[in-house]
């Protein structure tokens, strides 16, 4: 393999920037510095004028996954969207099927991504179904590097899990180290104002933001929050929407309790009215918990800058609107609940946090890359730009601009959520372990290349998090 050398960057980490050279040999990173001895094999990069990050981590993805009576888009196009927008890995949801073990549901979700995956992955297992036997198994599931355990607080009739199997699996959790995620919405609370909107006739997609109200997700926090006390155990929250939740977090975050969270772009840059969107389009914008009114995208802004809010994930979860949104046609609870957003999130926040003045660069990295490695137990293989890391490099170029159109993206869908947004920046090369896999927005690599990477507990990686 030959070695790289990236020449004369801007080299942008979660805490410094600084121009150097970074030498790459045998897919990772060996020194940083000026004068870097180098043989005749090596394959210089010039990246003046370019801003080099680490490989941004998705922490919060769904890829071919069976879910609302459909299945989410192929790790194939997802992966390779990921790719050319700068997104070297990826912690999937391994979604348990009732009765299933978790670790058959592992080994599912590892058979449908080894050999269809651009990029590296990482996954989480969703419990659904919580038997003595799933219990047994999680010891076993984080020795075999799956330290994130997911429940999801709402879907009732569906994954629900109630507060019972959320406390046991915090209790079992700690005892392993793993680290438990939820989606925090009342999930009976939901199911009944749903019921009585439709009852009512209210059937459009705008009716899907009227039955989750924001107090719902907050009661939810709040509800997962007092339990994680009880466990004593750390807790993640996915997803979070808007203020009064953040608010929840913050609370605990003040009181010492080891709660983090997480947001995504949908919720910094759009809105409920969305929703509204005539001709059924509002279903293109249907995931839950649903888009909030404008004002809490400041707050979700705020939550990040001072560290309420720990990272950025895409909850990239894509299904086309030609058929799969339709099944909600006369009905926004069979609307499949999902967006896309993994081709460009980076440009996004590049542009609507970093340059507005939102977020420093620094922060940029720390939300996108550096802490979602920390908190899914990846750091620093993955999320550093240092000596021993995984050459996992993005080289963005700032100066120029383009329009996000679904005609031109990779994502395999019949839209494009951030249609007609201006974005600063693109991504002229992408590297996965040394190796370039996006050129310019083109895919350059193979899908062979893609390669599982296992999690560390979250309590050992917990010294390296900042709480
Ligand atoms: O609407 C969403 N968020 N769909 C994906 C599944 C989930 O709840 O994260
Ligand atoms: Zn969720
Ligand atoms: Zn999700």
């Amino acid at each position: 393999m030959t070695k790289i050398l990236i020449q004369g960057g801007l080299i942008v980490t979660a805490t410094d920037q600084y121009t150097s050279n970074i030498l790459i040999d045998k897919g990772k990173i060996v020194s940083i510095g000026e004068n870097l001895f180098t043989d005749s094999d090596v394959k210089i990069i010039n990246a003046e004028g370019l801003l080099v990050f680490p490989g941004f981590i998705d922490e919060h993805t769904h890829m071919a996954m069976p879910f609302n009576g459909t299945v989410t888009s192929s790790w194939e196009t997802e992966t390779i969207a990921a790719a050319v927008g700068g997104t070297t890995t990826i912690v999937d949801f391994a979604k348990q099927d009732k009765g299933e073990s978790l670790l058959d549901t592992i080994a599912l979700w590892k058979n449908k991504a080894n050999g269809n995956t651009a990029i590296d992955y990482s996954l989480h297992v969703a419990i659904t179904d919580l038997t003595e036997q799933v219990i047994r198994e999680i010891p076993p599931v984080v020795e075999s590097g799956v330290s994130t355990l997911k429940l999801f607080m709402a879907y009732k009739g569906e994954i629900m899990m109630d507060d019972e199997a959320l406390l046991t699996i915090l209790q079992e959790s700690k005892k392993v180290g793993a680290l438990v995620m939820v989606h925090a919405e009342n999930g009976d609370v939901i199911e009944l104002l749903q019921r009585q909107l439709i009852a009512d006739g209210k059937v459009e997609p705008k009716y899907h933001a009227t039955s989750r109200p924001i107090v719902v997700e907050a009661e939810a926090t709040r509800r997962a929050i007092a339990l994680a006390k009880v466990a004593e155990a750390p807790i993640f929250v996915v997803h979070v929407s808007g203020e009064e939740s953040l608010e929840e977090i913050r609370r605990a975050r003040s009181n010492g309790q080891p709660v983090f969270a997480e947001t995504c772009p949908q919720y910094l840059l759009l809105d409920e009215s969305y929703l509204e969107l005539p001709d059924f389009e509002g279903a293109k914008y249907v995931c839950s918990p649903p888009l909030r009114y404008k004002f809490n995208q400041e707050k979700l802004w705020q939550g990040l800058f001072e560290g309420s809010l720990q990272t950025i994930g895409t909850d990239h979860c894509s299904f086309n609107f030609r058929e799969q949104k339709r099944l909600g046609l006369d009905d926004f609870r069979k609307i499949p609940n999902g967006v896309n957003g993994i081709e460009n999130w980076l440009q996004l926040l590049y542009t609507f946090g970093v340059q507005t003045g939102k977020i420093s660069l620094n922060k940029f990295v720390e939300l996108t890359s550096t802490n979602p490695a920390k908190y899914m137990g990846l750091f620093p293989r993955k999320g550093a730009i240092a000596t021993g890391s995984d050459a996992d490099l993005v080289l963005y170029d700032p100066t120029v601009s383009i329009k996000i159109t679904a005609q031109n993206q990779k994502q395999n869908s019949d839209y494009h959520l951030y249609e007609g947004f201006e974005v600063q920046g693109i991504p002229r090369y992408v590297l996965l372990r040394g190796e370039v896999i996006a050129r310019d927005g083109e895919y350059v690599g193979n899908l062979e290349q893609g390669r599982f990477v296992s999690a560390k507990p979250f309590s050992a990686a917990y010294g390296t998090v900042q709480s």
